[in-house]
């Protein structure tokens, strides 16, 4: 099938934009099937920085078809902006008309949520997320199709209390008018008329893009196009296999795919993993390394979130962490990422096996939150390498310390390493098979 998917392996920001960029030059079709501005891809042309929150990276290329599916939840400004850039890209876009916005209301009772939590907090990027999803599974909440009649929005706001609803909550938790500063709304999100004409402002942007995508998708697939799936965020914060609570609230599986596109078969399932592991937000990560290390990666690697610009959290890559992602996202092929980073560590780390929790761990144990936080790693050292890659573009170019780290994670995950990033440029990449 010429069916190609991305996906995060890790918690996020594992280069998924800069693969997909690579993967686009022989695609028709780019897809974001999931999440919503939360995510950040960044892609580096010539010096010139993209960093995409929402329409697929695909945008970038110029040519293709870019879709942002009915599973992808849709902030209106955001989607104002990026549609700009695929404009001055001179890329196409179709927005399925029953993707649902992100309304300013979410993003207040997302950030409200957060600071009544106190230490529970998720540490989410505050895009209105949760929110979002959960009004869609709800079944309730606007949608772009909502747009194409100024009227529809007023109804499908002032029906069913919804909207008031959620007011009311963000009032109780405690919403004032400097959290709204702080998000950086344009509007009060709390008031039902300012919504409503933040809504009317947009459409007419979004209008001429509104299409049918899932039929547009399996028409492509009929026709033999090349269509390539973009995934955000990581296994690890999946809502159903991730790290609970301290997940995002979509699917970053291939399920993710299936399930909102009715696509069952695919070519390649390329999981993106880091050269090591990065988390921004809370939650468990069993090789973290709070020490100069960590700061060493953070300074490296530029580990600094693309959506918020909160730094990362850093530490060894993760082989049971990374097995689990492979097994749970239905992973092929794997790209590995930032490979140029660890030069000139004296040593680098692997975190082999999982050393202890309550009841033992067995092979294939479902790493959810609980047992995440529960377990130790157990690391192992492996010879490092000083010279720095960014110039390699095949394998011969690369240290023989380097190709053994590769060698190891292709040994214990079972899947072929087919990307390698050496750097954050669009031609620094080492292509295998
Ligand atoms: P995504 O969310 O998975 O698309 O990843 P992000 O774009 O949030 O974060 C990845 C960061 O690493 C971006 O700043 C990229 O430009 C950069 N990057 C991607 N691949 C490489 C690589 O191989 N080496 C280096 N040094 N940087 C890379
Ligand atoms: P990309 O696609 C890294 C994290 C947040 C938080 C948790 C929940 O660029 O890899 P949310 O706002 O989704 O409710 O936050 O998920 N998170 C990401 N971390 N990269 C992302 O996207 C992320 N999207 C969400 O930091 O811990
Ligand atoms: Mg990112």
């Amino acid at each position: 099938m010429p069916v190609d998917v991305v996906l995060g392996t890790q918690w996020g920001d594992e280069g998924k934009g800069k693969v997909v960029d690579e993967l686009a030059r022989y695609a028709r079709v780019a897809v974001r099937f999931s999440g919503g501005s939360n995510a950040g891809h960044t892609i580096v042309v010539e010096g010139r920085t993209y960093a995409l929150h929402l329409l697929p990276s695909g945008i970038v290329r110029g040519g293709l078809m870019n879709i942002v599916g009915p599973g992808v939840v849709f902030d209106l400004a955001v989607g104002d902006s990026e549609l700009k850039i695929a404009a001055s890209c001179g890329s196409q876009v179709l927005l399925d008309h029953s993707t649902p916005i992100v309304l300013p209301v979410h993003r207040a009772l997302d950030a409200a949520r957060e600071a009544s939590a106190g230490s529970g907090a998720i540490g989410t990027t505050k895009r209105g997320i949760g929110p979002a999803y959960s009004d869609f599974w709800l079944r309730r909440g606007a949608t772009l199709g909502d747009l194409r009649v100024s009227q529809d929005i007023r109804l499908v706001l002032e029906g069913g209390g919804w909207f008031d609803e959620l007011v009311a909550v963000a009032r109780h938790l405690g919403f004032t008018p400097e959290m709204a500063n702080e998000l950086g709304l344009s509007i009060d999100p709390l008031s039902m008329q300012e919504t409503i004409d933040w809504c009317a402002k947009y459409g007419p942007v979004i209008v001429p893009h509104l299409g049918d995508t899932r039929a547009f998708v399996h028409n492509a697939i009929d026709e033999k196009w090349r269509v390539l799936f973009e995934g955000s965020q990581g296994v690890l914060l999946d809502t159903f296999h991730g790290s609970r609570p301290h997940v995002t609230s979509s699917s970053c599986t291939l399920a993710g795919v299936s399930q909102t596109f009715g696509v069952y078969r695919f070519d390649r399932v390329y999981g993106v993993a880091k050269a090591y592991c990065t988390r921004v937000g809370a939650g468990p990560f069993p090789t973290e390394l709070n020490d100069e290390v960590g700061a060493i990666l953070r300074d490296r690697g530029r580990e600094f979130g693309t959506t918020t610009g909160r730094p990362r959290r850093c530490g060894w890559l993760d082989i049971p962490a990374l097995r689990y992602a492979v097994r749970m996202g239905g992973i092929t092929h794997l790209c590995l990422t930032k490979l140029d980073v660890l030069s000139g560590l004296g040593e680098v780390r692997v975190c082999i096996d999982y050393l202890f929790s309550p009841n033992g761990l067995t092979e294939g144990t479902t790493l959810t939150g609980t047992v995440l936080r529960s377990v130790r790693p157990h690391l192992i050292e492996m010879p490092g390498w000083i010279e720095q890659l960014n110039e390699a573009r095949h394998m011969g170019d690369l240290p023989s310390a380097a190709r053994c780290y590769i060698d190891h994670i292709e040994r214990v995950t079972g899947v072929p390493v087919s990307l390698i990033g050496v750097g954050p440029g669009r031609n620094q990449i080492i292509k295998r098979k």
